[in-house]
């Protein structure tokens, strides 16, 4: 089975950026537990004619070795909101966004149980194509690490040619660069070494 949905993306967002209520959001978070608090908004950008839940955590449950840090989450994400996970620092959020898109079980020793279904479909399916779901969920670190000996360019096409998608591979560079709003910054240095960006450069990236 593989999965042809559009590309949905998750966004880490780097806990010590500046927040004008930060200490009044953890005080709310120490009191609730875990994962306390999702907001949803409107995206400003007319929406497709998508509704309902895209993506369900059913029972999600997350282990590094034996230790359980994702302890049995029920969360429905909804089409075309945004949705903010809040909770204090090591509570489990970048882990069960890692679960969505199958990217935990590549950590050694690290396992995931429960149901995570995309629309319809199961990702943990057994028949599922892992690749393809990571190709579906796409995904924003919280600390960024672009590929260290590639130049910016080919960071960007690396994904593109890893899946055989090479053609147009210029304009499509071009296009995912102007879609993350770095085009303007990077145009005429693309051979340079992603690494040489600055770090909101490189999360872009
Ligand atoms: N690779 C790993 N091996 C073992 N334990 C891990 C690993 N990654 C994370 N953990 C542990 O799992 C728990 C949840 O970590 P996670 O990174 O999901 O937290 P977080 O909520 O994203 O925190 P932060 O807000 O600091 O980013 C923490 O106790 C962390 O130490
Ligand atoms: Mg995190």
């Amino acid at each position: 089975m593989t999965l042809s949905r559009p590309t949905r993306q998750v966004t880490e967002v780097d806990p010590d950026s500046p927040s004008s209520n930060r200490a009044e959001i953890q005080d709310d978070m120490a009191r609730s537990g875990p994962i306390v608090a999702t907001e949803r908004r409107e995206e400003q950008a007319p929406a497709p004619a998508q509704k309902g839940v895209a993506v369900q955590l059913e029972g999600l449950r997350a282990f590094y070795g034996k230790a359980e840090q994702v302890r049995g989450i029920d969360l429905d994400f909804r089409a075309n909101e945004v949705t903010a996970i809040i909770g204090p620092s090591g509570c489990g959020k970048s882990t069960m966004i890692r679960c969505i898109n199958r990217m935990h079980e590549e950590i050694p020793g690290a396992h995931a149980e429960g149901r995570v279904m995309l629309d319809e479909v199961d990702v943990y399916d057994p028949s599922i194509d892992v690749v393809a779901v990571r190709r579906a969920i796409g995904m924003v670190f919280q600390k960024p690490n672009p590929f260290p000996t590639m130049s910016i360019f080919d960071n960007v096409a690396a994904g593109l040619r890893l899946t055989a998608r090479r053609g147009h591979l210029q304009a499509k560079v071009e296009r995912a660069l102007r879609g993350a709003g770095l085009w303007e910054e990077v145009a005429d240095r693309l051979s340079e070494p992603g690494a040489g960006l600055s770090g909101g450069q490189q999360q872009r990236l």
